[in-house]
């Protein structure tokens, strides 16, 4: 370690004299990451004032080695999770150490493929639901906010996978203050610690802390009339009750199914709901993509629903998502806290609270090392014989090593139903004279919502 070059030897744009890139990382983040890798490398500094540096990666090899091989080396950032804290408790996304090892231990058997099959049937009941909204609208020159559409679908199938309940409906008072509670814990992740401290009676935090305690009585009331046995369900909140610890025989405390319960609710929808707005942009730019996506779901299902067997044969559908998910990584940023001292891309890391290490999702899907025609919407990218050919972390969307998103193959199958029952229908068309521009807030989403036109589906060739 002792030849390793210190933090101010780093290669990375100087930025201003005094503030560093702190002005562009909170105006043009997106465009300043990917300028910074392209002109310096897979390994950057950007100082953010006079003492915060913040070390970006975008290789395989450095991802690799934080977030698999030297794990232990990097926690969550603290100051991250304590404004995740109010909402997630100690859920699987916030925990750390033995105690994320033991849930995650728990928790994993749920995630697991044949597990999700049995929600094939939930994610097709949900999507033909929202369909019949669609096709219910007064009129089709409207233009359709899919963004929303989707957050609204991926809400209404966490809520029926977790507990049985669609808590998505405009009027529901649960989905409203689910609602709430998340865009406020947003707001307060984006603020940088400029902002009103939580105790203070401000409308918004006394707003903030109804609707917790709305969603705490209604995680903790459907709990226990599960305990008392008044009803029942075959859902993730029943697996995650039943789930035993193989060496102590523990099972989950109240609190503990609440923290879980939340993170679920907040890691699973918005994420995916990002992914599949940005796939329905880019379809609606790429017909000739779109239609050979219709060919392959009018061969698989020939007008069915889809069943939990056909997910895997809709593989050209699932690309598609795949291939959003690379350009518009819903997690476009995956933040670390060195907590012990390291040394990388040459560079001495100390294990430091001025240090924050992140790995630039979005410019790392972008390296033109990794990815030819980086710009261009391709889905046969994840073809087998071309995935082959890639470092296996050169696609991280769903994160890396121990921390990897425990929900990602339901993402997929999400995606997969969702897609193949839309494009069964409809086809969806950008709004003329509308630009639609990437917004990086927690997810990157479509700014100022995705107005889309509906149309009936062309007909089969
Ligand atoms: C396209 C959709 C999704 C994306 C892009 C996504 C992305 C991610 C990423 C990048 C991480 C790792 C964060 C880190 O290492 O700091 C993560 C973790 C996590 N995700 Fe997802 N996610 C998605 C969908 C879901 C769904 C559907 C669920 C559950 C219903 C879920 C639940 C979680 C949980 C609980 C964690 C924490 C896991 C742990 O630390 O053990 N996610 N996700």
């Amino acid at each position: 370690m002792t030849q390793a070059r210190t933090l101010e030897q780093a290669p990375g744009p100087r930025g201003h004299w005094f503030w560093g890139s702190i002005q562009e990382r909170r105006e043009q983040p997106l465009e300043l990451f990917t300028r910074a890798h392209a002109e310096h490398g897979d390994f950057v500094r950007l100082r953010m004032g006079p003492t915060l540096s913040l070390l970006s990666l975008a290789g395989p090899e450095l991802v690799k080695h934080v977030l698999v091989d030297h794990a232990d080396r990097y926690g969550k950032p603290p100051a991250l999770m304590k404004d995740l804290y109010p909402l997630l408790g100690n859920g699987l996304f916030t925990s750390d150490g033995d105690f994320w090892k033991r849930q995650r231990r728990l928790m994993q058997p749920s995630f697991h493929k044949e597990r999700l099959a049995a929600l094939t049937t939930t994610l097709v009941d949900a999507t033909q639901q929202m369909l019949a909204r669609w096709g219910a609208r007064p009129s089709a020159s409207e233009p359709l906010d899919v963004a929303s559409e989707m957050m609204r679908i991926t809400l209404g199938i966490v809520g029926r996978a977790l507990f049985s309940t669609d808590v998505s409906g405009t009027t529901d008072r649960v989905g409203q203050a689910l609602t709430l509670a998340i865009s406020e814990t947003n707001r307060r992740l984006l603020s940088l610690g400029l902002r009103a401290p939580d105790f203070l009676p401000t409308a918004r935090n006394r707003a903030f802390r109804h609707a917790v305690s709305t969603l705490d009585a209604m995680v903790l009331d459907v709990i226990s009339r599960r305990r008392s046995g008044q009803t029942q369900g075959e859902d993730l909140l029943a697996t995650l009750m039943a789930a035993q610890d193989a060496d102590t025989g523990e099972r989950m405390s109240d609190t503990q199914l609440r923290d879980e319960a939340m993170t679920l609710f907040l890691a699973g929808h918005e994420t995916t709901a990002a992914g599949l707005s940005w796939m329905w942009h880019l379809l609606a730019q790429h017909p000739e993509i779109e239609a050979r996506a219709r060919a392959e779901v009018d061969t698989v299902l020939g007008g069915r629903a889809p069943t939990a067997e056909d997910i895997p044969r809709l593989r050209y559908v699932t690309w598609l998502f795949e291939e959003a998910l690379r350009l518009y990584p819903p997690a476009w940023v995956i933040g670390r806290q060195p907590v012990k001292e390291d040394e990388l891309a040459g560079v001495h890391v100390p294990a430091s609270a001025r240090v924050i290490l992140v790995i630039s999702v979005y410019a790392l899907h972008r390296n033109p090392r990794l990815w030819p025609e980086p710009e261009r919407f391709d889905p046969e990218r994840f073809s087998p014989e071309r995935s082959a050919s890639r470092p296996r972390l050169a696609y991280i969307p769903f994160g890396a090593g121990q921390r990897l998103c425990i929900g990602n193959q339901l993402a997929l199958m999400e995606a997969t139903v969702i897609t193949a029952l839309v494009l069964q229908r409809f086809r969806l068309r950008s709004l003329p004279g509308h630009t639609v521009e990437p917004e990086p807030l927690v997810t990157i989403r479509p700014k100022g919502g995705l107005p889309m036109l509906l149309e009936p589906r062309p007909a089969p060739a």
